[in-house]
């Protein structure tokens, strides 16, 4: 996972040379020009420190409590891929918080974000089955059939964190959505907290830098399933 996140990026404890951050792989056309307009030529990278480096980076906040308390959680951890409307492989009643961010509507094209990711770890991007919904109408049936399987997997009381953005120039707001849908699957709405960000060096990539284009606040909906 430390590999996946450093295959690109824009300064040396990343395997590639100057590029986009991480979470926003270029084409390769692209990458050329980006290098011929930089004047530069990607170097050789010393792979296993950039990863043994950013790893203790991630782990510096880890003291022996915590260390300790994640080696016996690590022998009942499950790492699933797949639909979350289908996770079988769950026992219902066994989960006690979901945290969670669903696509928001078609904003983002995953499978052209992750080509390099996918052709790094030999998955076919184009294979994968994603939830990108043009419409609203389309989008709160898909986040209804979610929260069922959610209402399903967590045990009475339990809680769902979940993250949603405004979209379409700030004209949808997508937790004024996602409150019906969690309502009639079963779950009590406790809090909607908003995050009104600052740009950042990623959103002035993004071409976004007046407040007004993309994803500029997030919203996380607190949910308790009904006992
Ligand atoms: C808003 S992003 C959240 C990303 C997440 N916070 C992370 O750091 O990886 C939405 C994610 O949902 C994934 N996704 C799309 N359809 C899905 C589905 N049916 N089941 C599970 N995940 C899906 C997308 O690939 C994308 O990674």
């Amino acid at each position: 996972m430390v590999a996946l996140n450093r295959l690109t990026g824009h300064s040396p404890g990343f395997f590639s040379v100057y590029t986009l951050p991480p979470n926003q792989a270029v084409s390769v056309k692209a990458q050329r020009k980006i290098n011929e307009a930089r004047g530069q030529t990607p170097p050789r990278r010393r792979v296993a420190e950039i990863i043994c480096r950013k790893t203790s980076q991630l782990l510096k906040d880890c003291d022996e409590e915590v260390c300790q308390t994640l080696s016996v959680a690590r022998s009942g951890a499950r790492l699933l891929t797949g639909d979350s409307t289908d996770t079988a492989q769950m026992p219902g009643g066994s989960v006690a918080l979901v945290v969670t961010s669903p696509p928001f509507l078609d904003v983002v094209d995953y499978a052209s974000d992750n080509w390099l990711r996918c052709w790094f770890m030999g998955i076919d991007a184009g294979s994968v089955k994603l939830t990108i919904p043009n419409k609203l109408a389309d989008w709160e049936r898909a986040m209804t059939a979610l929260f069922r399987e959610l209402c399903r997997v967590l045990r009475p009381g339990g809680h769902i964190a979940f993250e949603v953005g405004e979209v379409r120039g700030g004209k949808v707001k997508l937790e004024e959505t996602v409150l019906p849908c969690g309502v009639e699957a079963g779950f009590t709405p406790l809090l909607v907290v908003i995050n009104d960000q600052k740009f950042t060096k990623t959103a002035n990539c993004w071409g976004v830098d007046n407040n007004f284009k993309g994803t500029n606040t997030n919203r996380i909906v607190v949910f308790q399933k009904r006992e």
